[in-house]
């Protein structure tokens, strides 16, 4: 059984993924500056006594490597971020400071203190718009926003300690990752908690643009255990890896299939479409299932399922 930090723990992901590790046996270390992290998604594990919780912001320098010498992880699982394209846009500079600059500080405290291996969210949005469906790893990267930028800097910061005989380092390219505990109070919010939040108060959904953009939704159980496998699986090489179901739904597919499961009966607002906004994004799994054994198992009908809860 390993100890593994989790920066962002008490986020969406975070949370599930802390979950996860300790149900499976491991120790876990979460940091959470509580920006857009909860406590309240932290119920479960902070019963738990393999878990501790320390706020703190992993982008200000000392306080990961605080962490990290007083806890001595094996793995680190890097998720702290700003999460929200259209928020990287109107906040450049928040964005560099956390999702690049945490990132060298991330770096620097694994070689520091010696962590063996490094699992870095990084995200489909590195690819941008042009690359061939479904995209696969090998395709160029030409990012559309700052966070995709941001993103894509930080993977090949991570790689390059990785061959200068550092950490065992995967980045996660994660698509877009729903489920409970995505919270949806804010207009940069994720599309599907968007939804759920508007049909549950019977208010009806925005579309932006026409709906016909399409999204490979991945359920947040199985970006948990993608996390859980790329921490744990042993491997030499770094690795980017799409965590992705294959699959693509666009949003206008997505808000009939909402509008069944939640039971209504409007139809949705149109308004323009978002600046910097992909227009199809479509992941090729194959290569985090031959690196680290791992399936997004859950279609999105069971996944809306999870979230809508019991009828
Ligand atoms: C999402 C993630 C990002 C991740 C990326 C990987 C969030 C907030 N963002 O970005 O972290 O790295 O996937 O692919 O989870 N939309 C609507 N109505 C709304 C909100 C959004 O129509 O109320 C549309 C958007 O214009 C877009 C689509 O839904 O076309 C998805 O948007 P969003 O959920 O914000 O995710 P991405 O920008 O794809």
């Amino acid at each position: 059984m390993a100890r593994i930090l989790i920066t962002g723990a008490a986020g969406f992901i975070g949370s599930h993924t802390a979950d996860l590790l300790l149900q499976e046996g491991h120790s876990v270390l979460g940091l959470d500056n509580f920006r857009t992290g909860r406590r309240e998604n932290l119920e479960r594990a902070l019963r738990h006594p393999s878990f501790e919780l320390a706020q703190a912001d992993v982008a200000e320098p000392g306080r990961l490597g605080a962490a990290a010498a007083s806890f001595r992880p094996q793995a680190l699982i890097h998720l702290a971020a700003l999460v929200s394209v259209p928020e990287s846009i109107a906040k450049p500079e928040e964005n560099e400071r956390l999702n690049f600059g945490a990132t060298r500080l991330v770096a620097e405290a694994a070689r520091a203190h010696r962590i063996a291996t490094i699992v870095f969210a990084s995200s489909a949005a590195v690819y941008g718009g042009g690359a061939p469906l479904p995209v696969s790893e090998q395709a160029p990267c030409s990012p559309m926003s700052p966070y995709g930028e941001a993103k894509l800097r930080s993977e090949a910061l991570l790689i390059e300690m990785a061959r200068e005989g550092g950490p065992l380092v995967r980045c996660l390219r994660y698509f877009n990752v729903y489920g409970p505990r995505q919270d949806p109070s804010s207009a940069y919010s994720g599309v599907i908690s968007r939804f759920a939040a508007a049909m549950a108060a019977g208010r009806p959904p925005t579309i932006l643009g026409d709906g016909e953009q399409t999204r490979d939704f991945v359920y947040v159980g199985d970006a948990a255990r993608a996390n859980l496998l790329a921490s744990t699986a042993p491997g030499r090489s770094p690795a980017v890896m799409n965590i992705c179901t294959g699959r693509a739904c666009s949003l206008n597919g997505l808000f009939a299939a909402m509008a069944d499961a939640w039971g209504f009966r409007g139809a949705a607002v149109h308004a323009a479409p978002r600046p910097g906004d992909i227009r199809h994004s479509l992941g090729e799994p194959g290569r985090a299932r031959r690196e680290i054994g791992f399936t997004a198992v859950t279609t999105l009908e069971e996944g809306l399922r999870a979230l809508r809860g019991p009828a």
